[in-house]
């Protein structure tokens, strides 16, 4: 079992992002359902953020909603908290005042029902070295307020900098079928060098790695995709080509190409080389929770040379973001 500090997480954890930030999110009590399942079904590791949502409602008031309903989970979740931006804005702000605004504001709002056992900044500021970062938050570390110091969005060199400052906890950048770019720059390998975590987020491509979008009017109106490149018409065309190819595997071997798309990043994570990866699928809903979280654990080697074939036939256009 991965160790997320110092405590044993399942290998795939929980995003719980779209329970709080999209134009329509589901009802607490659908929330809840699919919370309890998770911990049921052993992903253990929640991901949230002061950004998934308003500074009147996001991932934190719903945590509190869900652990004063049950305070029996809340030594069984391993919590990861981003925060560090604007409050109400999707602009950090890297200035010890802002920072220590956002931890302090998490804890406010966790209430003591939940330890916050990992803050990351969702961003860094350029305006800020990581040192200034990871030095304010270290502050929290050595009085108990936060369990570690986790990083998002970084670049490799960011990492090691981080990393000598204050022993980094987790490092939460994307990794998909569909966004490889940790494998090919030095992210992953300079994890396992200092064996960090990684936490892969939108491991699912954003939702199109599930067979539920074949085509962009599966995306609702008001959906922040419909402003990602990838999502743009003439690219989503030339991206459904990986898209169709991963839903064929997946039906050639009975099983969901949301699994597939899960089962090859923990297949990865035992590669040598590689750091220990977690992916955080979302999916709100029971239905989708139970379909991420079982059918098939690993890989075979055909498998994954397959899908490397996949990969190396399509090349998705569009930047991530
Ligand atoms: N650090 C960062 O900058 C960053 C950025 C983005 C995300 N994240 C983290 O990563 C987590 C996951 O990322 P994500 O939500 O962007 O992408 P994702 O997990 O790749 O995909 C989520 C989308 O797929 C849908 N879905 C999930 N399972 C499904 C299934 N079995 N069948 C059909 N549809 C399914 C979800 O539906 P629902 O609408 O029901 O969820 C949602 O629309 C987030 O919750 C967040 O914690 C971090």
């Amino acid at each position: 079992m991965p160790t997320l500090v110092g405590k044993e997480i399942g290998p795939t954890g929980y995003g719980t992002m779209r329970m709080t930030w999209q134009a329509q999110p589901p009802s607490q009590e659908v929330c809840f359902e699919t919370l309890n399942k998770s911990l049921e079904l052993g992903a253990n590791f929640w991901n949230g953020g002061e950004l998934y949502g308003t500074p009147e409602y996001n991932s934190l008031h719903l945590l509190n909603k869900y652990f004063t309903k049950y305070p029996e989970n809340a030594d069984k979740v391993v919590l990861s908290i981003k925060g560090g931006l604007k409050p109400g804005q999707l602009i950090p702000d890297g200035s010890e005042e802002n920072i220590r605004r956002s931890v302090d504001e998490s804890l406010r709002v966790l209430d003591g029902k939940k330890k916050l056992d990992i803050f990351e900044c969702a961003r860094q500021e350029s305006k800020y070295p990581v040192e200034h970062t990871i030095g304010v938050l270290a502050q929290y570390v050595k009085e108990g307020k936060i369990g570690g110091i986790g990083l998002s969005e970084v670049d490799a060199e960011t990492i090691r900098r981080a990393h000598k400052v204050h022993p980094i906890a987790a490092v939460e950048v994307e990794l998909s079928l569909w966004s490889t770019d940790i494998l090919e720059n030095d992210i992953a390998k300079t994890c396992a060098e200092l064996n960090i975590p990684v936490i892969a987020y939108s491991p699912l491509g954003r939702g199109v790695l599930t067979g539920a979008v074949t085509s962009l009017d599966d995306i609702p109106e008001g959906d922040i995709r419909r402003h990602m490149s990838r999502f743009q018409e003439e690219n989503f065309q030339q991206n459904l080509m990986l898209i169709n190819e991963v839903n064929s595997l997946a039906s050639r071997k009975n099983v969901a190409p949301s699994q597939i798309a899960l089962a090859w990043i923990r297949t990865l994570s035992d590669k040598p080389g590689m750091p220990t990866i977690i992916p955080i699928p979302g999916g709100t809903t029971v239905d989708k929770l139970v379909q991420n979280m079982t059918g098939v654990d690993k890989l075979t080697d055909e498998d994954m040379a397959e899908i490397d074939a996949i990969l190396k036939r399509h090349t998705v256009a569009g930047p991530r973001y």
